[in-house]
């Protein structure tokens, strides 16, 4: 379940081309399950029409024509109280300093004025107007009282011109969004380190060993995490995804460039999750040039990666070694007991045992089905679900484990 199911989401639109973005922004959140209404400002109203949301959301699309009606006083303070989170997306140069003076004289800077809920903005205005000290100055006065934004990016406007100014796309906004409502969640200001893909071994500069792995487990804990709260780091091999919105990405190629990332980053972290496939094996040497076809069929001597987990085991020192360590068993046979006999030798507080023998989960697919095991004993057999929900469960577990070491 995303984080975004039954969430109260308020999405402010100003005056913006950009204006028709927030239609499948609005679209995309309804889809995972939130609660999406909408306030328009007048001059949004010009570029979008409030029935264009309403088709979207099946809810209401709130303009400044109700500010004068019935329902005013209820609603020029209630729609702020009753949202998680105030979005506004796409927000023009005039909204940003109406907030920062906290001027209130349409729907939309009234709700803002009078929300309790946390504030995310999207700016999208022409070149120069972001990068002018006004709107500089009042971005900073926003960020000092704790609103949050999204972009904005650089690229080609509208106007034909391009710099500083551009919209986030719906997915990063989305992201950011995810990322904002996290924050108060149950990981919160707890440091999380993920490993994902497959590592690659050169053999030559262009031809690699590598292990199966499409990275999606890793990148669903990653995404799992943000919603959680966590401080995520993702470490990764390359792979063909889009990190998560909010991740601290870091590449690594090989097992040793994932041992140095892995010993680096989680030296005092909460927890450590290993869901890369690493390689065990690599070419003891590694040619400069690219191997020749013409000088025959090339001998290659393997010797052993380094073992990151174990490494990370061994670690005496508190300050070294993450609090909570979690491994993932890929197995094709004896499941169980491969994977406890790992937990064990590689000293983990939980290992994930996943069994790639079967077509409808493990490899490249949406879904996982994999069975907990712990040190003492106890085993969490879970059913087919998705690499999300997979991640989730994964993630409770750890802030268990995690509470538990605080008691
Ligand atoms: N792992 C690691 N370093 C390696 C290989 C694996 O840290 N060089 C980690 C993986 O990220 C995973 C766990 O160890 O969390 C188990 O990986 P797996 O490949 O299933 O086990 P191995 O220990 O490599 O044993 P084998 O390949 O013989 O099954």
């Amino acid at each position: 379940m995303s984080i975004l199911d039954g969430k109260h989401i308020l999405l402010g639109v100003t005056g913006s081309i950009a204006a028709y973005k927030a239609a499948e922004l609005a679209s995309r959140m309804t889809q995972a399950g939130a609660h999406v209404d909408l306030i328009l400002t007048r001059a949004a109203e010009r570029f979008i029409s409030p029935l264009t949301f309403q088709s979207l959301t099946g809810r209401k699309a709130y303009t400044d024509s109700e500010l004068w009606g019935g329902e005013s006083h209820i609603l020029h303070v209630g729609l702020g109280h009753a949202a998680d989170l105030l979005l506004i997306a796409p927000c023009t140069a005039n909204t940003i300093t109406k907030l920062a003076q906290g001027q209130a004289n349409d729907l939309l800077s009234i709700t803002a004025l009078a929300a309790q809920c946390p504030i995310l903005i999207a700016p999208a205005m022409d070149v120069g107007m972001y990068e002018h000290p006004a709107t500089q100055e009042n971005v900073r006065i926003l960020k000092e009282r704790s609103v949050h934004f999204a972009g904005p990016a650089a690229g080609r406007m509208a106007s034909g011109l391009s710099g500083y100014g551009r919209m986030l796309e719906p997915d990063e906004i989305t992201g950011h969004t995810r990322g904002v409502l996290g924050l108060r969640a149950k990981l919160a200001g707890k440091k999380i380190v993920i490993t994902a893909g497959g590592t690659q071994e050169p053999i030559d500069p262009v031809r690699f060993i590598s292990n199966r792995s499409s990275g999606k487990q890793g990148y669903a804990l990653a995404q799992a995490g943000i919603d959680m709260g966590a401080d995520v780091t993702l470490i990764s091999a390359p792979t063909a995804l889009t990190p998560p919105i909010g991740a601290n990405l870091i590449l690594a190629q090989t097992a040793e460039e994932m041992l140095d990332a892995v010993l680096t980053e989680s030296a005092g972290a909460d927890a450590l999750i290993m869901a890369a496939a690493i390689a065990d094996f690599r070419p003891a040497e590694t040619a400069l040039k690219k191997l020749k076809k013409r000088d025959g069929i090339p001998q290659i001597t393997l010797e052993a990666a380094p073992d990151v987990l174990k490494t990370v085991a061994n670690l005496n020192s508190r300050a070294k070694r993450p609090r909570v360590v979690v491994g993932f068993a890929a197995e094709s046979r004896d499941l169980l007991a491969n994977a406890s006999e790992k937990l064990s030798s590689k000293k983990l507080d939980m290992i994930v045992a996943n069994d790639i023998s079967t077509t409808d989960a493990g490899f490249d697919v949406e879904n996982n089905r994999v069975t907990l095991l712990y040190p003492d004993g106890k085993q969490e057999k879970l059913s087919l679900r998705t690499k999300f929900d997979v991640a989730e469960i994964i993630l409770e577990r750890i802030d268990t484990l995690i509470k538990t070491l605080e008691k």
